[in-house]
């Protein structure tokens, strides 16, 4: 009898263990926009290519629109590691202590993406991304949104415009020097607070690429949408590092092979998405959208570029050279 319990007893233990080893690896990837836009798209992607290529092995659960967590709290869930990834907007980096991520904030330092590109696969790129390790934060990749456009409750035609309106930004001393710079004043909340912000007139208005205007239907509450294209919105994909480094190599290498493939899926429908953003904006009348002449962008650029001196303290001289060297190496002046 006592042989048959033994028996029994071992044979329960190992279909436990075996049991066990099949349960598959959970990521939970969460992030603050809606699914379809440039971000949630691509992570949508890479649940799906990661699931494929694990064989299973791994499940991704995505959670969008601050389902799980809004800004400043993803951050720390990840560190805790109660979520295994995120793709945070690069102006989120300051709060982490890594304010030379603040560079992709500067106002008209990127010409176009092919500069941007070459910034995020370079050293400047490659060296945030390491700075971040000893946060416990692995960087995989970047990802792709937008050049941003201003929004508020009166026609923005010229920089001096904006003089004297509360708006919204995120957690960027960048961004709120840039619009001190125009005599703005900045308030930083989170994404997923801006509409009501808006909507309320807790704040007049803010900026962001089109795809995140439109999807959070800030063109509801916002009258007029001025195509100034000042600035980059883009994205770091992080993970827990040690989460990240106690996966057995061969997920590893799955992993990365699927996160190579959804960035540069990211990368491909991220222009097209603020484009038709832009078009249903329009098409929504809600709000009416103004291109400035030559004359009113050299009077933004004007107003905006003396903020690249001012902050050369904070995300590193050396740092916003490079970014110059980039662009003209590409034959930007
Ligand atoms: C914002 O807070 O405006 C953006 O960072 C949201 C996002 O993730 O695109």
């Amino acid at each position: 009898m006592k042989l048959r319990s033994g028996l029994l007893g071992l044979l329960l233990a190992a279909v436990s263990v075996v049991a066990v080893a099949q349960q598959p690896i959970i990521i939970k990837f969460s992030h603050v926009v809606a699914s379809d836009t440039p971000k949630g798209k691509a992570a949508d992607r890479f649940k799906q290519l990661a699931e494929e290529r694990t064989k299973g092995r791994v499940k991704v659960e995505v959670y969008p629109n601050s389902q799980l967590y809004k800004d400043k709290e993803e951050m720390e869930a990840l560190q805790l590691g109660a979520v295994q990834m995120l793709a945070p907007s690069l102006a989120k980096f300051g709060p982490l202590g890594v304010k030379e991520f603040e560079v992709f904030d500067l106002p008209y330092i990127f010409p176009d993406k092919d500069v941007l590109r070459r910034v995020e696969e370079g050293p400047v790129g490659l060296g945030l991304l390491k700075k971040l390790e000893g946060r416990g934060i692995k960087g995989l990749a970047y990802w792709d949104n937008g050049f941003k456009v201003m929004s508020a409750n009166k026609p923005l035609k010229k920089p001096e415009d904006v003089k004297g309106l509360k708006m919204r930004i995120q957690s960027s001393k960048v961004l709120e020097a840039q619009m001190r710079a125009l005599g703005a004043i900045p308030q930083v909340l989170a994404f997923s607070e801006t509409y009501q912000a808006l909507q309320t007139g807790v704040v007049d208005g803010t900026e962001n690429p089109p795809s995140n205007l439109y999807t959070q239907k800030m063109h509801e509450v916002q009258k007029y949408i001025t195509v100034t294209n000042h600035g980059y919105l883009g994205y770091a994909v992080i993970v827990n590092k040690k989460f990240w480094e106690s996966l057995p190599a061969d997920i590893r290498d799955a992993l990365e092979s699927a996160m190579k493939d959804a960035t540069r899926y990211a990368n491909v429908i991220a222009l097209q998405e603020n484009e038709q953003a832009m078009e249903k904006i329009k098409a929504s009348g809600k709000s009416e959208i103004y291109v400035p002449t030559d004359a009113e962008k050299a009077a933004w650029r004007k107003a905006l570029l003396p903020v690249h001196k001012e902050m050369e303290d904070r995300v590193g001289k050396e740092t916003i050279q490079a970014v110059y060297k980039e662009a003209a190496a590409l034959g930007h002046k």
